[in-house]
């Protein structure tokens, strides 16, 4: 069901630092922070030749990233994106085979203009996943 990579996501506490971190030591095609109010986020989009990177940073107070900051305050990863040709049906396939997604269980809108679905960590060895439609 699942197919390509699309991003592994890593939470920052420094998005300047750690975007001149990989543009400059890492050596990677890096593009310039973009504000996403509606998931309380900023993001640096790191293209690489197989995937994507996106360092995520807290935009506002109630930021969902906030509070994994706050655990882990040096930043670290906080979730891998798999493609999914119809996040419906990925949907239905996932709750029949009891995974738990999060929030009301309706795609929303992601970071790519694209619907998005995180399922719950503690179903998937402690990694948050996000599905996206592609
Ligand atoms: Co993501």
């Amino acid at each position: 069901m699942i197919g390509r990579l699309n991003h592994v996501a890593i939470a920052v506490p420094d998005l300047a630092a750690a975007s001149a971190q990989y543009a400059e030591t890492l050596g990677a095609t890096v593009g310039a922070p973009q504000d996403e109010p509606e998931h309380g986020v900023t993001v640096v989009f790191i293209e690489l030749p197989n995937t994507k990177i996106e360092l995520l940073h807290p935009l506002g107070e109630d930021s969902p990233i906030r509070g994994f900051l706050d655990k882990n305050p040096a930043g670290g990863i906080h979730h891998i994106c798999y493609e999914v040709e119809d996040i419906l049906a990925a949907r239905d396939r996932l709750t029949a085979r009891g995974a738990r997604i999060l929030g009301s269980g309706e795609p929303k809108i992601g970071a790519h203009g694209k619907p998005v679905l995180f399922l719950h960590p503690k179903d998937f060895n402690g990694t948050l996943i996000e599905l996206e439609q592609v």
